[in-house]
């Protein structure tokens, strides 16, 4: 079968599985040929199939620590007739590439919220992986959450607080701009976007593996944060999903307070850089500004995809000499998208920007390039006219 990209609006409804390998791919040469790290040997990474998830896989895996990892995800299999997610075959290729290497790669695909899911890992710390891990990384993006006491589902809700929002969008199947206006979330909206994105799963996490003595001394925990300058605000951290991650980042103080007694360990959040993934695009108003950050941050040469920034992150900060904390602890490697002459020019587009010059004043073209990898298309090197097998492509287990 020929698989050309379906997207519909700002949705992508497939993905190619041999240019989502060569994305693994380039991601691994990028963290090879960088600067090097030894970090934590035992790694558990929650939401490793794609964006900052997987990136922090492949960094450890290949950029210096050699680390064993297991990796927690929620995808889409593939079968004979029905290509799969690019999660599901980005988990395959990133196993291939680390047991090539000698690494333990173990995918375990389900609900990282459910009570079964905490078990299971843990049984296979226990019996396969050495008994401890050293580090935790929480990179889990979700519209909806299933609490694992009550059943209940919530799903979150992405709208500013208060009042409503004017702003623009892109849709990506047209390559148009649209104006559009997000009315003030409810309080049930603020509740259940907390309750998804919120530090509440990351806490149960934390305390299951502790309590099942699966942590070693000196375990570290990290998350994912972000804040954003002014010009996103009304929908980021003044919007529901801020409200969450203000959550999040509470749940990293008070985990820290918890892992420094009982094991010398620490936790915190690392607030990353706005990039293009299968979560972000979901932002509304989102895209236009990566978009004009996108533009800005490359014309000055500070411009960094997901594993560019995430190998920074660890190299540098995580593992390196150069950590940036702010005085929440959180760590900052969005200093740069957040400089004030970056700021400033992406403010620039913002007062000149219409549905009729984007294309020109924002670099939408990469921004669709971007969004078009993350399903492996696009991607240089790939032969979009040749045939993908299917069939024998199902035959290979995660
Ligand atoms: P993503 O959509 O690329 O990755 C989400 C991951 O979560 C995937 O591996 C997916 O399989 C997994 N997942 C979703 N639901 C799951 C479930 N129920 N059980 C198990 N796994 C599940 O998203 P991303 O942008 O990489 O986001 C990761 C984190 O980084 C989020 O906390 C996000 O807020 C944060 N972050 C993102 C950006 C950005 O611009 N993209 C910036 C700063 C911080
Ligand atoms: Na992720």
């Amino acid at each position: 079968m020929v698989i050309k990209p379906k997207i519909k609006g700002s949705l992508a409804l497939n993905c190619h599985p041999v240019g989502c390998k060569e994305e693994v791919l380039n991601q691994i040469k990028y963290v090879e040929n960088s600067k090097k790290y030894k970090g934590a040997k035992k790694v558990l990474i929650i939401g490793a199939s794609s964006g900052y998830g997987l990136a922090t896989r492949i960094s450890l895996a290949f950029g210096g620590s050699d680390s064993d990892t297991i990796g927690v995800s929620f995808e889409r299999e593939g079968s004979k007739r029905k290509v799969g997610s690019a999660g599901w075959y980005s988990n395959i290729w990133f196993r291939e590439e680390a047991e090539k290497k000698g690494l333990i790669a173990k995918n375990i695909l389900g609900d990282a919220f459910s009570h079964n899911m905490k078990e299971e890992v843990i049984k296979y710390i226990k019996e396969e992986f050495g008994g401890k891990i050293d580090l935790l990384v929480y990179s889990l993006a979700s519209g909806m959450r299933t609490d694992p006491d009550t059943n209940k589902i919530y799903k979150s809700n992405l709208r500013p607080q208060g009042e409503s929002l004017t702003g623009f969008t892109f849709n990506v199947e047209k390559e148009s701009m649209e104006e559009v206006t997000l009315s003030p979330a409810t309080e049930e909206d603020l509740t259940n976007t907390v309750k998804v994105m919120g530090g509440e799963d990351w806490e149960l996490w934390v305390k299951a593996l502790i309590e099942a003595n699966v942590v070693s001394e000196g375990f570290k925990t990290m998350a994912y944060s972000y804040i954003g300058p002014a010009v996103m605000e009304g929908i980021y951290r003044h919007g529901t999903i801020g409200s969450a991650k203000e959550h999040l980042e509470k749940t990293a103080r008070d985990l820290d307070e918890v892992l420094k007694d009982e094991k010398s360990g620490e936790a915190y959040v690392a607030v990353n850089k706005a990039i293009v993934t299968k979560a972000s695009a979901y932002i509304p108003i989102f895209p236009l500004y990566a978009s004009a950050l996108m533009r800005v941050m490359e014309e000055k040469g500070i411009e960094e995809n997901a594993i560019e920034h995430t190998h920074r992150l660890f190299a540098d900060m995580v593992y390196g000499d150069k950590p940036e904390f702010d005085s929440e602890k959180r760590m900052r490697p969005d200093s740069w998208e957040l400089r004030d002459d970056v700021q400033e020019e992406v403010l620039e587009i913002y007062k000149k920007v219409t549905e009729n010059n984007f294309k020109e004043l924002t670099d939408f073209d990469k921004y669709k390039t971007e969004f078009l990898k993350l399903n492996g298309f696009k991607v240089e090197g790939v032969n979009y006219e040749e045939d993908v097998d299917l069939e024998e492509l199902s035959k290979l287990k995660p």
